[in-house]
């Protein structure tokens, strides 16, 4: 079967690869009819998530249709149509039992202290085969996989696999009150999630920042105050938006890839600390490869925290999940601790949320195929990983389709 390759950092192929095969009885086999490609597939691609094994299959985000299922497996049977979580849990831990699935106890062959395990990732995370595939196994799928009803279709239920458990996780994890003001810093699928999902907890303003003009379109499209860091100071003009208060709630969708402004009123404050962000970035990611403009890591990992500790009201909360690897040791703790701040973050427990997001979608209270700007054979799936990479105009969310 053909599925996307991890060889190296800046380095992946569409291979032809073994088809996989039940090896627990707790295992199924799901012919994968979408994927796409998340942010932190590029974390990997620029060596930002550093550890992968060469020969992993890459992606975490998938829907499909069940071809075979173990022993073990009696809830889902041949034929059911799924959507996959990202990250796989076994159900019967303390951890899983309690919705900390990202946190389960026996999914990370690597011990119960390994971190979360997930499909497509690091060796610490697994490693798992992921789900840029014609085919998948997908361990624990007697828990993990969900049936989709009829109505919610495949470009929909694609945005349930990750991003949108992970924006709403970000909305619950920042402890939205209605009329809270809420800012979201970055403005890519995860952040337009958590935008989304913060009207569902009735915040009382957005506002969001980015720096790339489609995604800050796509940002105020939802109804959120847009404000791009290459134009205006954020922090500045977020104390200026709430009469010199700060936002209540503040969620970070950015990540280690962050990136500093190179114009603007922002641009000089960011430049005397670029010592301190390169420095950062040799700790977290030792290797990288870039070619040309492709895969080129962001140059500021703490900027956008920095921010977002700054524009925070007093007593507010921050909810980050804009991933950060083990390696970043930099954070600014006593500004934060100063502020009585309360932080919350973590990946996040797909698993938990994906159920009532299907009812969601069903019910009509979101359709999120409307994030979704591109569908794209799997034969084009490097193509679209550089678009992405890029972040090309009006490329926000790439659905990979291998039937295509
Ligand atoms: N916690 C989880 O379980 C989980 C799940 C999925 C994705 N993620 C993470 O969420 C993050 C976002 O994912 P995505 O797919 O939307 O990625 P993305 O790379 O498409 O979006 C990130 C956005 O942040 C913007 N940005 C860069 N520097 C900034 C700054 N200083 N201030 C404000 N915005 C800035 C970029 O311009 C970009 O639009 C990634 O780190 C990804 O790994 C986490
Ligand atoms: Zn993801
Ligand atoms: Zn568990």
């Amino acid at each position: 079967m053909k599925a996307v390759v991890f060889h190296g950092v800046g380095d992946i192929r569409l291979d032809e690869v073994p088809a996989p095969k039940i090896q627990e009885p707790t295992d199924a086999i799901v012919r994968i009819t979408a994927s796409a490609i998340c942010g932190t597939d590029l974390h990997m691609m620029r060596g930002t998530m550093a550890g992968m094994e060469p020969g992993t299959i890459m992606g975490h985000e998938g829907v499909g249709i069940v071809e075979e299922v173990g022993a073990n497996v009696r809830n889902i049977k041949p034929g059911d149509r799924v959507v996959i979580p990202s990250t796989i849990a076994c159900g019967h831990c303390v951890y899983c039992r309690a919705g900390y699935y990202a946190q389960c106890d026996n999914a990370n062959p690597n011990g119960k202290r390994a971190g979360t395990a997930f499909f497509g990732g690091p060796k610490s995370s697994g490693p798992f085969h992921g789900l840029q595939a014609e085919k998948a196994r997908i361990p624990f799928a007697n828990v993990g996989p969900v049936k989709l009803p009829k109505s919610v279709s495949d470009d929909q239920a694609i945005l349930i696999s990750d991003i949108f458990p992970t924006g709403y996780f970000g909305a619950d994890m920042a402890e939205i009150t209605p009329g809270d003001t809420v800012a979201v810093f970055g403005c890519g699928p995860v952040g337009l999630f958590a935008i989304a999902s913060a009207k569902m907890f009735d915040a009382g303003r957005i506002l969001a920042v980015d720096q790339h003009p489609t995604r800050l379109d796509a940002a105020r499209e939802l109804g959120a105050e847009t404000i791009n860091f290459n134009k205006e100071d954020p922090v500045e003009i977020i104390l200026q938006l709430t009469g010199g208060i700060g936002v209540d709630r503040v969620i970070d969708a950015v990540g280690i890839e962050a990136e500093r402004p190179r114009k603007g009123p922002a641009a000089k404050k960011a430049e005397q600390q670029a010592g301190m962000y390169r420095q950062e970035m040799k700790e977290v990611a030792p290797e990288t490869h870039a070619e040309g403009d492709l895969w080129k890591p962001g140059d500021a990992p703490t900027q956008a925290l920095a921010w977002e500790i700054d524009a925070v009201a007093k007593a507010g909360t921050l909810s980050i999940i804009g991933v950060y690897p083990p390696t970043l040791k930099h954070f600014p703790i006593g500004q934060a601790m100063m502020k009585n701040l309360t932080i919350n973050m973590g990946n996040c427990n797909h698993r938990k949320y994906i159920p009532n997001l299907i009812e969601m979608v069903q019910g009509g209270t979101i359709n999120p195929a409307y994030f979704l700007t591109q569908v794209e054979p799997l034969a084009s799936v490097i193509e679209a990983y550089e678009s992405f990479d890029q972040r090309e105009p009006n490329w926000i969310k790439v659905e990979i389709v291998p039937g295509l």
